[in-house]
């Protein structure tokens, strides 16, 4: 059996544009998705994979990330002097929900540049990287099947989703050579092709097993789609060496970052979140 992987990087250096002007002081990763902040479920869903350490890649003035994820012995305190034993034991899960390691991105060059950045701190092994902008909503998070892909063939892992013509060219799309029930072997990847260019309506899905190989060609890659360090094309150079894996997954992956996106998640977790305030939105109508 392949080792467990232990490492998840997440990429959280983005300026939130599309969210302005909620996030011009607010990291998008920090606006809420139910009770908890969009990058929280993230990490949930990395510690449910296995990972236990995150390697979290920022911009200058996101720091307040840091700070959601750092011990809080003040307010534990006084959560703990006013007897408010469910919020202490909130606010405590989430400092020990796995060690972090911070680094940043200077400049907004690209997704893959920003994978980059994580180098110095991955292990010379397998790892995660997970993209806070969707939540995995579901019994079986999108990760940890991700994880079972990996132990099965040993290489680097895609989460891959079906997607419309007018939505692949937001995406990664791949080209397919064989399936096995959920898993595809991918042959090809091009990054937001426009939809008479795309390969497949396949699309990634902001979710990988990456092998460590991935820095050396992404410290080698030109700027590809939208003029940015791509992490879709150092993807496409591993096929170079060796297979590449996608996994179809089982249940959902919210999309928490666009404005739309947003608020249709909201909707979809209010009756477990707000379910009287779902209620009465209901009998609005
Ligand atoms: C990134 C990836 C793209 C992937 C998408 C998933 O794009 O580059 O391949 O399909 O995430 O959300 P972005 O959304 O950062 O533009």
């Amino acid at each position: 059996m392949t080792q467990p992987i232990r490492q998840c990087v997440i990429p959280a250096a983005g300026l939130g544009t599309r969210f302005l002007p909620a996030t011009k002081a607010l990291p998008k990763e920090l606006l809420p998705v139910g009770n908890r902040p969009a990058i929280q479920w993230g990490v949930e869903e990395a510690a449910a994979a296995g990972a236990s350490e995150m390697v979290v890649v920022l911009s200058e003035g996101k720091e307040l990330i840091r700070d959601h994820f750092a011990p809080s012995p003040a307010l534990e305190d006084l959560l703990s002097a006013r007897g408010k034993q469910a919020q202490l034991e909130a606010v405590r899960a989430v400092s020990s929900l796995a060690s972090f390691t911070y680094t940043y991105q200077d400049e907004p060059l690209g997704l893959g540049h920003a994978v980059l950045c994580a180098r110095d701190h991955v292990a010379q092994e397998p790892f995660f990287c997970l993209l806070p902008d969707d939540v995995s909503y579901g019994a079986a998070p999108v990760l940890s099947q991700l994880g079972e892909a990996f132990q099965r063939f040993g290489t680097t892992i895609l989460a891959l989703m079906r997607v419309t013509e007018e939505q692949i060219s937001r995406y990664g799309s791949v080209a397919v050579a064989e399936t096995v029930g959920r898993y595809h072997r991918v042959t090809n990847v091009v990054e937001k092709p426009a939809a008479k260019d795309a390969p497949s309506l396949l699309a990634i899905m902001g979710r990988y097993v990456l092998l460590p190989d991935i820095f050396d060609h992404l410290a080698h890659q030109s700027p590809g789609a939208g003029g940015e360090i791509q992490l879709t094309d150092g993807i496409g150079q591993m096929l170079g060496s060796g297979d590449i894996w996608g996994v179809e997954f089982e249940g959902e992956l919210l999309d928490v970052g666009t404005l739309e996106g947003w608020y249709a998640t909201m909707f979809r977790l209010a009756p477990e979140y707000a379910p009287k305030a779902f209620e009465r939105a209901q009998s609005v109508h």
